[in-house]
């Protein structure tokens, strides 16, 4: 076995667990974990109709952004969705209901936060009303002092990606990036917050494995321990949820020493998504709002159209309302035996991530790489 496939089939759920956990006992009250006991009771349950929220909020500041990665609709310009900015008077809207379940927010989604200079205020703002916060950035256009804004916001966790340990590999997929800034960027952050005595962020390089950039994986380890990033983390890469020539894309981009984690079937690139048993965990965990408000099932699904409703700046955000309207109930209805009254078609009647319930129809899968089972384009967040 590769060194990079040991790494691969170490690294990331580890970490990822372990970050999930810190904001679970940083951020808990007896309201949240009773909150997250009744989501994972209900999910078990494979309820349709839940009395629990969500306690995970992916709330996107913009969707526009610098780079344009081809496995990214965003970077493709091919997001199905008006590109826009989330003002500050409405995240506090579209927040607040949250706030009292939340243990996490993701403050990205599908373009660079950086772009909308609120984004540190609304780091701000949820880290005070006592919610972990997350962001990821590809940190090109990061002025030096958006690097002490960012430490003054209280950011939790910063991703940033990175991915390659020399200009000329990094640029085949991070299109118009910039190598030397980001490193710069990223070692001035951690030397700043050092000498700040300061805890956080926690500062993760983020590595998407692909055929370009494999043969770096050591190179970039070495460079993490001299820069000081709390971690390193390769990631499998994925291609858009729409996508139809997978297999084509595939061929292009997946790396060829990864096949895939130990608990996978062993063949796809994605680590632990593809057929997981149980209902999806979106659908009870977390809630994903676009910065028009849209909100869409889950962070791996972007057109408009998909979207399983609309939030409102002008109206109170009745989020029990949202999280059982028709929709997420037909959804849900998938993963379980519960038959309910009026059940609409949605994305999720033709997502193959999750295994469906025994009881009802599994859609046929999309286009299989090789015969395997399918990607997305992101890894849990
Ligand atoms: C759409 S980006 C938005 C945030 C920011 N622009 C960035 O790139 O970090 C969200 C996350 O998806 C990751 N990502 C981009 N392309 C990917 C791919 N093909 N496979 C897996 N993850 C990907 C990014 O590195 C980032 O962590
Ligand atoms: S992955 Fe991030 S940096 Fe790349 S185009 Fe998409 S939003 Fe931009
Ligand atoms: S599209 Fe798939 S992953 Fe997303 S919410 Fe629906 S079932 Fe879950």
């Amino acid at each position: 076995m590769s060194v990079a496939e040991k790494l691969l089939r170490k690294i990331p759920q580890y970490t990822r667990n372990s970050r999930h956990l810190r904001s679970v006992i940083q951020h808990g009250t007896p309201k949240k974990l009773a909150n997250l006991a009744q989501v994972e009771w209900e999910r078990m349950r494979k309820k349709v109709r839940v009395n629990s929220n969500p306690y995970l909020l992916i709330i996107d500041p913009c969707n526009y952004c610098n780079l344009r990665c081809p496995l990214c609709p965003t970077g493709l310009n091919d997001l199905g969705r008006e590109q826009s900015m989330l003002s500050f008077e409405h995240f506090k809207h579209y927040f607040d209901p949250h706030a009292p379940y939340l243990f996490e927010a993701y403050l990205h989604n599908w373009g660079e936060s950086m772009i909308n200079k609120d984004v540190f205020k609304m780091i701000d703002y949820a880290q005070k009303k006592n919610v972990g916060t997350n962001l990821s950035s590809n940190l090109v256009i990061a002025q030096s002092e958006d690097l002490d804004a960012l430490l003054d916001s209280g950011l939790e966790y910063l991703v940033v990606s990175l991915d390659g340990a020399t200009p000329d590999t990094y640029l085949k997929y991070r299109i118009r990036g910039d190598f030397d800034k980001v490193v710069e960027n990223m070692s001035e952050l951690i030397r700043r917050r050092n000498a700040r005595g300061l805890k956080t962020p926690v500062v993760e390089w983020q590595y998407i494995v692909m055929k370009t950039n494999e043969h770096e994986i050591p190179m970039a380890e070495e460079m993490a321990k001299k820069i000081g990033v709390d971690l390193i983390r390769f990631i499998p890469v994925g291609m858009p949820f729409e996508f139809k020539n997978r297999k084509e894309v595939a061929d292009i981009w997946y790396p060829d020493s990864v096949k895939g984690r130990v608990d996978s079937d062993g063949s796809e690139q994605q680590f632990g998504q593809a057929g997981k048993p149980g209902p999806c965990f979106y659908l009870y965990r977390s809630m994903t709002v676009n910065p028009d408000g849209g909100v869409s099932p889950c962070c791996v699904v972007y057109r408009k159209n998909r979207d399983f409703a609309q939030l409102d700046h002008t109206q109170p955000i009745d989020l029990p309302g949202i999280w059982n309207n028709e929709k997420f109930q037909s959804a849900r209805s998938l993963f379980s035996a519960e038959k309910i009254d009026k059940r609409r078609p949605t994305v999720c009647d033709a997502c193959d991530i999750f295994a469906y319930h025994p009881t009802k129809v599994r859609p046929p899968r999309r286009p299989s790489v090789t015969g395997e089972t399918i990607t997305i384009h992101r890894s849990e967040s």
